[in-house]
């Protein structure tokens, strides 16, 4: 049995907690399911600034580019609020994804039936809610050229960024998001804004010419980003894929999980070519308000974890257990401060991380 080469960064803020909370399942896997890791922690964002000047070295990149996996928690804080621009935590984040090219991230958005109440809108609206946004995660604004804050010489300044798409772009993506659909619900929603933006009026027609080459079998429609983030309000459940630009992604995707009661319950996955490892990190941020209190939800890594297994280690059967233990938590009325509700216990990080152990554990004895 081959050892999995994982690249673990931890990052800054509530992501180092979240990340041992993580490293519990790693220990319980080995001992439990047939796999085995080699496991190397490394500095990403605040914390490979504090311990090497920038926030992703090229070794660290390097580690990286010849994993299996990479496994982040997360970036950012006040404490960097200063640093040149250039070298700020996000700068780290934003060149590992441009660099290994992963171009296509997936946010699952699913309310989990022990947390309905935990969302701001009625259960009616999100009770079942399983729905994907498909975030095209190396283009777009995020990366234009040219960007910039110049000087007008009078006073002013002006500040500027580029919103810019080629086909191939929007070609990879939407295949991406057409053969994900395939897998569920069968329809794909595309997300722009073409009523303004000719970056987004070549997004819908490239989209429609590449579902009419092969992927008729799958229903597209196409909707305005502002309209999405009002229908996402309004009735979610008429949703399956929704596949967007990086900003806009970005956006949609952080309304997306409230509707699921937290954003400590989202995962992610940054998927590039085949052969490339993904990157996987919860859709939270590193929650500086929070840090090293045990107050932060580990869910989300661990569930991001999971999709590592499914999407890289060709381990569905481990996620499975992963998403079902988790399931089983929280029906136990157990939960961190983010989910907690009325008649529930408060616990804390680590210990979320023990009662998930705990239910895998019993799993694994009435399977015996
Ligand atoms: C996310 C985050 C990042 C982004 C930040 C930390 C650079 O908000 O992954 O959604 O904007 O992509
Ligand atoms: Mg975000």
């Amino acid at each position: 049995m081959g050892s999995h080469n994982i690249v673990m960064l931890a990052g800054d803020g509530i992501g180092p907690e979240v990340m041992s909370e993580v490293k519990k399942v790693i220990s319980w896997l080995e001992s439990n399911g047939d796999i085995s890791f080699t496991i190397h922690e490394d500095h990403l964002g605040g914390s490979a600034i504090d311990a090497y000047g920038v926030p992703l070295t090229d070794e660290t990149l390097e580690q990286c580019r010849a994993s299996d996996a990479i496994i982040m928690g997360s970036v950012g804080g006040p404490k960097w609020d200063n640093v040149d621009y250039n070298i700020r935590p996000e700068a780290g984040l934003l060149k590992l994804r441009k660099e290994l090219d992963l171009f296509a991230n997936l946010r699952p958005a699913l309310v989990f039936d022990a947390l309905v109440d935990a969302s701001s809108l009625k259960p009616e609206i999100v009770k079942g809610l399983d729905i994907l946004i498909v975030r095209e995660l190396t283009g777009g604004v995020y990366f234009g050229e040219p960007r910039g804050i110049e000087d007008l010489g009078n006073g002013e300044r002006r500040g500027f960024n580029t919103q810019t798409y080629t086909t191939s772009e929007i070609r990879r993506i939407g295949v991406a998001a057409f053969e994900l659909a395939r897998k569920r619900g069968g329809r794909v929603t595309s997300c722009e804004k073409a009523n303004v933006m000719e970056s987004g009026k070549l997004w819908r027609e490239e989209m429609t010419k590449l579902h009419g080459e092969g992927f008729d079998d799958v229903e597209l429609s196409h909707m305005y980003a502002d309209n999405c983030a009002m229908q996402l309000l309004r009735n979610p459940k008429q949703f399956d894929v929704i596949v967007t630009d990086n900003l806009f992604g970005d956006i949609l995707s952080d309304e997306a999980a409230m509707l699921t009661g937290s954003l400590g319950m989202l995962p992610s996955a940054s998927l590039g070519a085949p052969g490339v490892p993904g990157l996987y990190e919860p859709v939270h941020g590193s929650a500086p308000d929070i840090a090293g209190q045990g107050k932060a939800n580990p869910l989300a890594t661990i569930l991001s974890f999971a999709m590592a297994l499914r999407y890289s280690l060709d381990r569905g059967d481990l996620a499975d257990r992963i998403e079902t233990a988790v399931q089983d938590v929280l029906s136990s009325g157990t939960r961190t401060a983010d989910i907690m509700a009325e008649g529930c216990k408060e616990i804390s990080t680590s210990a979320m991380g023990d009662a998930l152990i705990a239910v895998l554990d019993s799993k694994l004895a009435e399977a015996a």
